[in-house]
């Protein structure tokens, strides 16, 4: 069966192909299926549609979900035609009751979302674990000094630890970000919407949204049949994760060159130069350095073909999802490569030595001119500015104010009194506190993943229902709780 032949006779294949989503529907075929199944259960259940032809059509739906290639052919237009010639095929009009109630489009946004939540729990699982690499590589480098850049120039001494509990936090942010999109804007199902208003059969839309472990429906149907802003969402956080790391590949491009040295990248993350025999280039920092602009592209056209589009649905929402999935796949990508990363740092001391180079504990005898001299900081800037302009070293300038220091880049970093600063009493804390809310955000996810699992049990415990009931007259049987 081909939709269109019916109504406008046969078209030309190239044409087909043009329009057809089949290629991209493979990331969806599974979850095309259990959505079919969860409407074809839940028809049965309402006595929609008789019980013994759900049964079939679940069967059936079970061995394309075993044998995917049964309904991922080419010459149809999407997974859903696909999927009802199968239906057609092996149970002749009777498998015209599945298409009962629902569209291609409330069903597309409903598998669409099953899909953007799998992998959103991936990356926030994958998330965890990188927060936490980075926390016990801190924990490695509470004393290893390194300077802190502004505008790229030496600005003041900090800790290898304090710069990765930067990177942890701000993945922290990104983290509980992206789990407030899944379960706030991902997590709502589509289904019942029919093509755009809905549909006279009388499904309970909060039921069908339960058998897929959605959390609660999609209110309107309009809004639920034909719009990707929940896709865009989900990627848009995705990115977050991914614009904080590419900022530490970017680090650690720069870090690792020898004219810095203070890290060392783990030999699997470097590759040679076919030509020149010294070279040891950061190549995996390279690649998610690039791949982060890459995925902005595929960001700006997901944005792009919401952007345009009047309301209701049109076929432009199917170009869609490839952009999400892409962005979302390189995002778990950038976070596993970058945790290999962390694992095999290794601090060269050189960051040490660096900072020593620069005056860098300039401004900690100007802050202390303020504090003990009772000098106003504009005032106290401007005579260590012009003491350094002097040539001057901080140990001669803390002589003529008077101060005792701090001299070393390490006794500016234990001056340091405020919270979140490189201080070891201060790193101490911050890492203490991050282990605390990684370990809350793990059981966040357990519990998120725990509601799914729900769903997966109540369709199971429904399906088993519609099979026990094969046969027998629909009606007469218990149904399953709900
Ligand atoms: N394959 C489409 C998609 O992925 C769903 C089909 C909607 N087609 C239609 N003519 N309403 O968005």
């Amino acid at each position: 069966m081909k939709y269109r032949e019916k109504l406008l006779g046969p078209g030309e294949d190239w044409l087909g192909r043009y329009t057809s989503s089949i290629r991209d529907d493979r990331a969806i075929v599974y979850e095309v299926l259990e959505t079919l199944k969860a409407h074809v259960a839940h028809l049965a259940e309402k006595g929609l549609m008789p019980r013994d032809a759900a049964a079939r059509i679940i069967d059936l739906l079970d061995e394309a979900e075993r044998r995917p290639e049964l309904v991922l052919r080419e010459e149809f237009e999407d997974v859903h035609e696909a999927v009802e010639a199968y239906l057609e095929d092996r149970l002749g009009s009777d498998a015209g009751w599945a298409s009962l109630g629902r569209s291609r489009n409330d069903h597309v946004a409903a598998a669409l979302r099953l899909r953007a939540r799998k992998f959103l729990l991936a990356l926030l699982g994958s998330m965890i674990r990188l927060r936490e690499t980075l926390l016990s590589k801190a924990e490695q480098h509470v004393k290893t000094v390194v300077p802190a850049h502004t505008h790229f120039q030496p600005a003041q001494p900090t800790t290898l630890a304090h710069y990765l509990l930067s990177v942890e936090e701000a993945l922290a942010d990104s983290w509980r970000h992206i789990h407030s999109v899944l379960v706030e804007i991902v997590d709502k199902s589509p289904l019942g919407a029919g093509a755009a208003v809905g549909t006279s059969a009388p499904l309970d839309r909060r039921r069908l949204a339960s058998l897929l472990g959605f959390r609660e429906p999609v209110i309107n149907t309009l809004y639920a049949s034909s719009s990707r802003l929940f896709l865009y969402t989900a990627a848009s956080a995705a990115y977050t994760a991914v614009l904080v790391l590419s900022r530490f590949a970017e680090d650690m491009v720069l870090w690792s060159h020898p004219s810095l040295g203070y890290v060392e990248l783990p030999p699997a993350h470097l590759a040679t130069s076919s030509l020149i025999p010294h070279k040891k280039n950061p190549v995996t920092m390279e690649i998610l350095r690039a791949r982060a602009y890459e995925l902005l592209g595929d960001l700006l056209a997901l944005a792009g073909i919401e952007a345009g589009l009047p309301s209701g649905y049109s076929l432009d929402l199917q170009e869609a999802s490839r952009h999400a999935w892409r962005i979302l796949r390189e995002a778990v990508v950038a976070v596993r490569v970058a945790e290999s990363l962390v694992v095999g740092l290794r601090a060269t001391g050189r960051g040490a030595v660096e900072a020593e180079r620069h005056p860098v504990v300039s401004p900690d005898l100007a802050e202390g001119l303020s504090l003990e001299k009772g000098v106003p900081y504009r005032e106290a800037h401007r005579r260590v500015a012009e003491m350094l302009a002097e040539g001057l070293d901080p140990r001669t300038i803390a002589e003529r104010l008077g101060l005792r220091g701090p001299l070393t880049p390490w006794e500016s970093i234990l001056s340091k009194k405020v919270l979140g600063s490189p201080a070891p009493g201060k790193v101490e804390e911050a890492i203490a506190a991050a282990w605390e809310r990684a370990r809350s955000d793990r059981a966040l996810l357990a519990e998120t993943t725990r509601t799914y699992v729900k769903g997966e049990e109540e369709l199971g415990r429904l399906v088993a229902w519609v099979k026990g009931g094969a046969g027998g007259d629909s009606g007469d049987t218990q149904l399953p709780k709900a």
